[in-house]
């Protein structure tokens, strides 16, 4: 099976690609779907392994999936099966999303702790208080976990953190729940407005998606549509930090650059020219950029933790010194080995911070991914460094990455998927 990029360093960077569809919007809205006994058609999924899994889970549950090359249809008018396959739960932690979804069109559901990248802990902690808040009885049976919704109700749910998973999950529930629920420090990441904004179009009542309190008001019933989730955020900044690492010049079509806007800031800050236009960005880059001294992860509106690591991978080739600190998670430098056997002069001072020294070049080497994000950090790595790299283990990649090999040799890159 192919699983390893083979990658010739050194090119520049030159063209236009289009953004893949929002991999973080679009498996929250598919969970979502089953809430209504209904026919619902997603155009331009991403073509992404986590998606296919996704449809994988739907279909286990009962529903019933077509897939054509723009859209793919899922019919969850009998879904029958309240409990989610632990084996494909436990390939992605989205499956956590469908916990919202599935009680609040059964009532009960039962789940298997949720898998993921090894960014860190990942409690559900946010996730089960919410649902208790809510009036949902939650029991633990080994490594399962048992919900029961029968005499749930609205609730003012306040989060300790604004987790974006948690936040969906409350709002999945609470839509059809009678009277008014409200979320105080809710995640305003752009993919809970994109799964608000589909809620709505089902007929929901949710109010404030953006914005550090939600409300919701619960409706009788939702009902099938058809809908296009948003560009992806992250796959958009890939491509734009790959421009900066490389030098060149790249047009980034349907992309957002209000999504985008601390990653812009921070690129024009250390010489990159960057134009913006409805949802074009262009970015120009003389590969000779110096460093932006700090970088610090957040959550939204601040720098994303999922371009942590590709941030980390430009840091290492910038005039300069720079520190990264990571807020969001307690275990996502997981590049750094591997960027210090290709030449990088980085020291971790402890879970959260790494202080970065630019190096005139990086050395070709054979490294492996060790989650999603940071596999597509060593691709670009590979593409800056001297001779020839390979990157194993690229099926984590591929469950964000719609075909990146593809979309990087369409813009002068040489990769090679073996
Ligand atoms: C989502 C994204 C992921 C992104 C992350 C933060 C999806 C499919 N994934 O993940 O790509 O990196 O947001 O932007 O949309 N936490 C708890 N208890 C909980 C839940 C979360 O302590 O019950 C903590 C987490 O350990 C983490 C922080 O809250 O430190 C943020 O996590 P959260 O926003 O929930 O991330 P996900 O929804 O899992």
């Amino acid at each position: 099976m192919l699983d390893k990029y083979v990658i010739h360093g050194g090119n520049k960077l030159y063209g236009s690609v289009t953004i893949q569809t929002s991999k973080n919007a679009t498996l929250p809205i598919m969970a979502a779907s089953i809430i209504a006994k209904d026919k619902f058609k997603i155009f331009n999924p991403p073509k992404i392994s986590d998606v296919n899994n996704m449809l994988l889970i739907l279909n286990k549950l009962g529903a019933i999936i077509e897939e054509k090359d723009n859209y793919i249809q899922i019919d969850n008018t009998s879904l029958n099966n309240l409990k989610i396959d632990c084996k494909l739960s436990k390939t992605m932690r989205s499956s956590i999303f469908l916990l919202g979804a599935l009680l609040n069109r059964f009532k009960f559901a039962i789940i298997s702790a949720p898998g993921g990248c090894k960014i860190g802990k990942r409690p559900i902690d946010l996730h089960i208080n919410s649902f208790k808040k809510l009036g949902v009885e939650v029991k633990t049976c080994g490594k399962q976990l048992y919900f029961n919704a029968l005499n749930s109700h609205p609730a003012k749910i306040k989060l300790k953190l604004p987790s974006v998973g948690a936040t969906e999950n409350i709002i999945e529930f609470a839509c059809t729940l009678k009277g008014k629920t409200t979320i105080k420090n809710a995640a305003r990441e752009p993919e809970v407005v994109d799964l608000c904004n589909f809620l709505n179009l089902m007929g929901a009542k949710i109010y404030g998606a953006g914005s550090k309190t939600i409300t919701i008001y619960g409706v009788d019933s939702l009902r099938g549509v058809k809908y296009t989730p948003i560009s992806d955020r992250i796959v958009a900044g890939t491509i734009m930090i790959a421009t900066a690492i490389c030098g060149g010049k790249v047009c980034l079509k349907h992309a957002n650059p209000e999504q985008n806007k601390k990653l812009i800031e921070i690129l024009r800050l250390i010489g990159c020219k960057i134009e913006t236009k409805c949802d074009i960005i262009t970015i120009s880059s003389d590969a000779n950029l110096v460093s932006p001294k700090n970088i610090l992860t957040g959550f939204y509106p601040n720098f994303p933790t999922d371009l942590q690591s590709m941030m980390l991978t430009l840091c290492c080739v910038l005039k300069g010194k720079t520190t990264v600190q990571e807020s969001v998670f307690e275990n996502r430098f997981l590049t750094v080995p591997a960027l210090i056997k290709m030449g990088a002069n980085i020291k971790q001072i402890n879970k959260h911070k790494i202080v970065v020294n630019g190096v005139k070049s990086l050395y070709a080497a054979r490294v492996k991914s060790t989650d999603l994000r940071g596999g597509a950090a060593l691709i670009l790595a590979g593409l800056v460094a001297d001779g020839t790299t390979k990157v194993t283990n690229i099926k984590l990649v591929n469950r964000g990455y719609q075909n990146l090999h593809e979309m990087l040799n369409s813009l002068g890159a040489c990769i090679k998927y073996e």
